[in-house]
């Protein structure tokens, strides 16, 4: 099989890092993942997204990084590649992969990162024991294989490598249930409802956790929940920001999709009752991120 080098391979002092087989040809009807309408918009609603986190998080991550001293990082689901930058820019010893279903537009990698597409629905093309980070932010959730994924992610760690996952669940929460508005049930009815019958499991957020556990590949597992809110009604006003480019982030999400789900019943009515929902300031709705790290088993 023909295979795609990383580009600058004389990097000095570390391990090998994977060759990976030829792009496949992305098929948007074999992928559960609704493709955003207008890519160029969606690269800056994922950079937002990003932005918020790390502000929020003071940083790119949660986990131990810097004492592990990573010569290997893989990217799941980059979307525009920007934690692969950030990363490659904090580790300029390491070789950072980006893969996505989608080709990520050119923009100012340096020269330890480089992009691949790869269709994670379809394949795992990554050898054992390659990586010291594997890391997938909001791309689970999209997945039909996504506990496969997990298992295949934590084979392609080397031993004491890290594995950094970061996903959410299709639904937003309160304290009391009846604070939900309808706008905002009636879309994840429908948009759960259609995930579903795609395979995709939109509850894997909450999930990773014991899958990492029942692996027996981890000696330990860690996770951080946040909680941003719709409104600012915290006390925290970090939080509270971070809700507010989270709620951006999940109505530019969810209209972008209308193209592609409206004959299923996403109709812009429906993402309108969304919007007034999470809009509306007399209610105390969240979001709820989980944000899991675990080490590799060194034996
Ligand atoms: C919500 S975006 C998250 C992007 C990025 N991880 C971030 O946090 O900014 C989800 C990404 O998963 C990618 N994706 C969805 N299904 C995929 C698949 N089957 N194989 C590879 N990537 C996929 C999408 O193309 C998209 O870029």
């Amino acid at each position: 099989m023909h295979a795609v080098m990383l580009r600058h391979e004389a990097l000095p002092t570390h391990p090998p890092t994977p060759t990976l087989p030829l792009p496949i040809t992305v098929r948007a009807q074999e992928i559960p993942y609704p493709l955003p309408d207008n890519e160029e918009e969606d690269r800056r609603r994922l950079d937002a997204g990003h932005y918020a986190l790390q502000a929020y998080l003071g940083g790119n991550y949660i986990a131990p990084l810097h004492k592990l001293r990573p010569g290997a990082i893989l990217d799941l689901g980059t979307g525009s590649g920007i934690w692969a930058l950030e990363m490659a820019a904090e580790f300029p010893d390491a070789k950072v992969l980006g893969v996505d279903m989608l080709p990520v537009v050119a923009r100012h990698a340096p020269p330890n990162c480089a992009f691949e597409v790869v269709n994670l629905a379809q394949e795992w093309p990554f050898p054992p024991q390659a990586f010291d980070v594997i890391h997938s932010r909001f791309c689970l959730v999209h997945l039909p294989n996504a506990r496969e994924i997990l298992v295949s992610a934590l084979a392609s760690l080397r031993p004491g490598g890290l594995l950094l996952l970061e996903e959410g669940t299709n639904a937003l929460f309160s304290r009391s249930p009846d604070e939900i508005p309808a706008g905002i049930k009636r879309f994840y009815e429908l948009y759960s409802g259609i995930m579903r019958a795609r395979g995709v499991d939109g509850e894997v957020g909450p999930k990773m956790l014991d899958w990492i556990r029942e692996s027996g590949a981890c000696e330990e597992v860690h996770e951080r929940i946040l909680e941003p809110p719709m409104q600012p009604f915290t006390k925290d006003d970090s939080l509270n920001c971070l809700g507010e480019v989270l709620k951006q982030f999940l109505i530019k999400g969810y209209a972008s999709m209308i193209p592609r789900l409206e004959g299923e019943g996403v109709t812009r009515d429906i993402v309108d009752g969304f919007v007034e929902g999470v809009s509306d300031p007399t209610k105390k709705v969240r979001g709820r991120l989980n944000w899991v790290w675990a080490r590799k088993k060194v034996d």
